[in-house]
């Protein structure tokens, strides 16, 4: 048994909690549209072909916003492809995953999906192969009211009120070679600004977001966010966050640890942002939306778009199947991302359905959650008010990616009004429980309200149509207050989450 201890203060606040870190992404990739939230044979499916029993599973996995089309996807994108009559739509080879894109979603329908799940839109706009103008007429014809040609043309389609949307992305992971239209970061950072400056002339208080790095592996990070926001500041909010962190290989102890390289991640764009801030002798602050991130088994046969003369629609990929230490992985990403909410505004988990995805599909049908649902789900609807910063006194173990690190991690959130606190931990041990001791003494009078662990004894379980749930949070009855601190046991590799109040 592993002893840890924990101190939990209200004083040690970093910030709110922000709906916009529980976004997701809908990408016109594989199965996440077509067959995913979108299957007019469906038996649940409403007047516009979307399944209501994902609309129901997105709404359960709490998710707030969802950026929408791309993606590598919206590199090649012509929004315009999918607008008025569907039957009068083209279809257009999709370079980026070497499919047929039918254009049956567009932005009209995809903005009824919101409306529909509860979420905000986060929208993407192509400067892989178009440019400023491309990105105006679709901002006209979504958040402009009446009387030009595209808000016409969006009245004339069924939608009378503007779209409204508050969330753009300046193209997208544009530091890539493997992107359509890829730029050096002069070219990106020159072009980013000129579209934001004209973009702000038509709505001035669009939050606007540009392309960081696509990880923090490409040789280009740091000088790239560095000169992208030399050339954007002024005229930007936000600058992206891409991290995808892939399989166990043999080295399930480092795996267990990626939240490590998040947080490294986040810490040198926020220096970075901070010394252009600096050179320029601004005040303003740019804040990070982690707009793509998950694990992701990259070298699976799942992840190879098809080639050749087959160019199919809606193809099998990136199906990846998650087990327990996934999900656990994908808890500790979310901790990472809490504890950084003073500058990690918004972010998406990538994606959101059968693409690297929390909710599975069959065409025509079941709907199931994977394991890495569960931790998203939890941490979505549980993490209210305050995020507080945990002082950790943990054993450390060591990796071969990242060294010795601490065999726990952990957050919390406490709710102002109502004095609820949750703490959401992680025990990254591989072999040993670990026996946690939580010093409350500057929140007296707490007493556990609910403990659930997400754990198996084989951490490669992974749930299928038939059985999603056998594997699922589980109450933890370990878990109790005596004197003024929390004690409880939490298994080797798993997902934690004790909610505390009066
Ligand atoms: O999420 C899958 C792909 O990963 C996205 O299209 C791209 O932006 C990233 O490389």
């Amino acid at each position: 048994m592993l002893p840890v201890s924990l101190t939990v203060d209200p004083a040690y606040r970093v910030g709110p909690v922000r709906r916009r870190t529980f976004g997701s992404f809908v990408e016109h990739l594989g199965r996440c549209v077509y067959t995913g939230i979108h299957d007019p044979e469906h038996p649940t499916a409403d007047e516009d072909g979307f399944r209501k029993d994902v609309i129901e599973l997105t709404r359960d996995l709490g998710i707030s916003s969802v950026r929408y089309p791309g993606g590598n996807f919206v590199s090649g994108y012509r929004w315009e492809d999918a607008i008025g009559p569907v039957a009068e739509r083209p279809s257009r080879l999709d370079l980026a995953w070497h499919s047929t894109e039918p254009n049956h979603v567009g932005v009209d329908e995809f903005m009824r999906w919101t409306e529909r799940s509860g979420t905000e839109p986060m929208m993407a706009v192509n400067l892989g192969t178009r440019g400023v103008q491309e990105a105006l007429d679709l901002l006209e014809y979504c958040n402009v009211e009446s009387g030009t040609y595209w808000s016409d043309l969006r009245r004339a389609h069924g939608t009378d009120k503007p779209h409204d949307i508050r969330m753009w992305c300046l193209g997208n992971e544009m530091d890539g070679p493997w992107q359509i239209g890829h730029k050096t970061a002069h070219e990106y950072g020159r072009l980013a600004a000129e579209a934001a400056r004209a973009m702000r002339m038509v709505d001035p208080d669009l939050e606007l977001v540009v392309c960081g790095s696509s990880a923090s592996s490409m040789p280009t990070f740091g000088e790239w966010e560095r000169t992208v926001l030399t050339e954007t500041y002024e005229h930007v909010d936000y600058i992206s966050a891409h991290a995808y962190y892939w399989e166990e290989d043999g080295d399930l102890a480092s795996f267990l640890a990626s939240a490590v390289d998040m947080d490294h991640f986040i810490e040198s764009v926020v220096a970075t942002a901070d010394a252009v801030r600096a050179a320029k002798k601004l005040s303003k602050r740019i804040h990070i939306s982690f707009d793509e991130w998950n694990v992701w088994y990259q070298h699976r046969a799942e992840s190879k778009p098809p080639s050749g003369t087959d160019w199919p629609v809606a193809p099998v990929l990136l199906e990846d199947r998650y087990n327990v230490a996934d999900a656990v992985v994908v808890g500790n990403l979310l901790i990472s991302l809490l504890r950084h909410t003073d500058r990690v505004h918004a972010a998406s988990l990538a994606q959101l359905v059968n693409v690297i995805a929390p909710i599975m599909t069959e065409p025509g049908g079941r709907s199931w959650r994977q394991t890495t649902f569960h931790p998203f789900q939890q941490a979505s609807t549980l993490a209210v008010g305050d995020v507080l910063q945990v002082v950790i006194d943990a054993p450390t173990y060591g990796t071969a990616k990242f060294g010795d690190v601490p065999v726990l991690d952990a957050v919390a959130t406490r709710d102002p009004e109502t004095g609820e606190t949750v703490l959401f931990v992680v025990n990254r041990s591989t072999t040993d429980d670990v026996a946690l001791d939580v010093d409350l003494r500057a929140l007296p009078g707490l007493r556990v309200l609910d403990a659930t662990s997400l754990s198996n004894p084989d951490h490669t379980w992974s749930a299928t149509a038939d059985d999603d749930h056998s594997v699922a949070p589980r109450e933890n009855a370990t878990a109790e207050v005596r004197d003024g601190r929390l004690v409880a046991q939490l298994p080797p590799v798993s997902w934690n989450v004790v909610r505390l109040g009066s």
